[in-house]
């Protein structure tokens, strides 16, 4: 009863989609420790150590589909795409949880935003990922993006810190936000418009990281 009970309880319940929704309406990005019920941050950790123990994490790569390459001057994480197909019960629930986020983005925004991608990510020690926008420079699909932690004890001396650009105008010439990748904090933030860059940490660094998308447009 109990097991059965626990996987309905929706990782993000309205009043943290009304939270999401406002923090995106204005200033268009928003940080929120402890955002994530325990049990489905847990999970998600439960499952990045499977696919680490599984190898199934790859490099990652700079651009969109067989144009992407590995570089390792840019980004140097390793990562897993969530697969809707998947029948892992965490990234179902991850899942349904983006669906109901973007029709309430929808619904109480009007954004454009129809499907979710996401991939977990693992930053091998020293790992960055240099300043830059999530929005691919030939396509506007992504619109939203959201990253969850998934590190526990985790201190602001291990480093690995989102640097986050706060001024859509003047990029990364402007003020910054550094945010430590603690277990379970949500990061969210319009893809367009907010530079962003991983900083090297000592130690390896896990995420769940993912777009909401538009619909592609051609070219
Ligand atoms: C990305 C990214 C930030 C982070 O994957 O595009 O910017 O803090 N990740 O992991
Ligand atoms: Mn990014």
């Amino acid at each position: 009863m109990s097991l059965s009970f626990r996987a309905s309880v929706a990782p993000l319940d309205l009043s943290a989609l009304n939270q999401l929704a406002q923090a995106i309406a204005d200033p268009g990005f928003a940080i929120f420790p402890n955002f994530l019920a325990a049990d489905i941050s847990q999970d998600l950790v439960t499952l990045i150590e499977e696919k680490i123990l599984s190898n199934e994490l790859k490099r990652a790569g700079i651009g969109k589909g067989i144009a992407s390459q590995v570089h390792s001057e840019i980004r140097t994480d390793s990562i897993f795409w969530l697969d809707p197909n998947d029948s892992n019960t965490t990234a179902q629930r991850w899942l349904g949880a983006m669906d109901l986020l973007c029709a309430h983005l929808r619904s109480s925004l009007f954004l454009p935003v129809h499907s979710y991608e996401g991939h977990l990510a693992r930053y091998p020690g020293s790992g960055f990922y240099k300043a830059h926008l999530d929005q691919h420079q030939k396509s506007a699909a992504r619109q939203i993006s959201i990253i969850i932690y998934l590190n526990e004890d985790w201190n602001a001396s291990d480093g690995g810190q989102l640097r986050l650009y706060t001024d859509v105008s003047r990029g990364v010439k402007g003020p910054f936000i550094d945010v430590i990748p603690r277990f379970s904090t949500l990061v969210i933030f319009r893809s367009a418009d907010f530079w962003h860059e991983v900083l090297p940490a000592s130690r390896s660094r896990l995420s769940l990281t993912g777009w909401l998308r538009g619909r592609d447009t051609p070219g």
